[in-house]
């Protein structure tokens, strides 16, 4: 089994190619202004999507085909929470992390409690993964997730198929979307060094939400705040142990095809 584990100074590398081809800031006038540079690049939740990615295909189905977005939804006028934050961590290393399935059972105990972690898929494309979440049918042991399978209720444009699965869309080199039944989060990766991430989190929900679907959101909220404390400490290490003259790569599983593609699509981009 190959290793994808890159050398440290293939980390750098990355990093610095990755300055370039970031995008811009989420600001309106910003979009405005690539909109009109690029009339083919679609611009929503404060983000710029290049021609070149099928942003529509990507959320309207994961196979790329189907109707328009019942995710539209939350695509619309409906932002309520930016939170901006910094790694302790290269941007490559941060999003493995995200790419990892793997470290989910013994890195996220309260997660893992919501998730059924032996049906969790990843469905890669050429230029992103879509990753199928579902939910376990008794979630257990866990108030936060308890209470949260107990009320969470699909919003309008879904329906019961979506209720209990998380997904989450990782598109090449540095964006994610975190799509629930109840609100969708937004999430830019930018490096600032080699050991060093900046975070850009936006959050969507639906404009009028019910008592009961905004308790269920503020649940969900809590346990992705958890969830995030837990891998930032795990990146934190990563970055340390890379540092180390006793860091060696490790084989990866067949779990591990989207940290596999990360890494062909890097070393394609680099020339090597
Ligand atoms: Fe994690």
């Amino acid at each position: 089994m190959p290793s994808y584990a890159f050398p440290d100074r293939y980390v750098a590398a990355a990093a610095v190619l990755l300055t370039t081809v970031v995008l811009p800031p989420p600001a309106a006038a910003k979009r405005a202004d690539a909109a009109k540079r690029h009339p083919a690049a679609k611009s929503t939740t404060g983000l710029n999507f290049s021609a070149a990615f099928p942003f529509d295909w990507c959320v309207a189905d994961k196979k790329g085909k189907g109707p328009p977005s019942k995710f539209q939804i939350f695509l619309e006028e409906s932002l309520v929470r930016v939170l901006i934050g910094e790694e302790p961590a290269n941007w490559k290393v941060v999003a493995e992390n995200y790419l990892d399935g793997y470290h989910i059972p013994i890195a996220h105990p309260a997660l893992v409690r919501l998730l059924d972690y032996k049906r969790y898929e990843a469905d890669i494309h050429d230029h992103w993964v879509w990753f199928e979440a579902p939910h376990r049918e008794e979630p257990t042991d866990n108030w936060i997730v308890r209470l949260y399978s107990k009320i969470v209720q699909p919003m309008p444009g879904l329906s019961a198929d979506d209720l209990r699965v998380w997904r989450y869309v990782f598109i090449y080199p540095n964006t994610i979307l975190d799509i629930y039944p109840d609100q969708m989060n937004t999430w830019v990766i930018r490096p600032t060094g080699v050991d060093s991430s900046h975070d850009h989190y936006e959050c969507y929900r639906p404009v009028h939400n019910s008592l009961r679907t905004r308790v269920a959101q503020r649940l969900n909220l809590r346990l992705n705040t958890i969830v995030a404390h837990e891998d930032i400490d795990l990146v934190r290490n990563v970055q340390t142990g890379l540092g180390t003259r006793d860091y060696e790569c490790g084989p990866l599983s067949e779990r591990d095809a989207a940290l596999a593609w990360f890494a062909d699509r890097i070393r394609g981009d680099l020339g090597l």
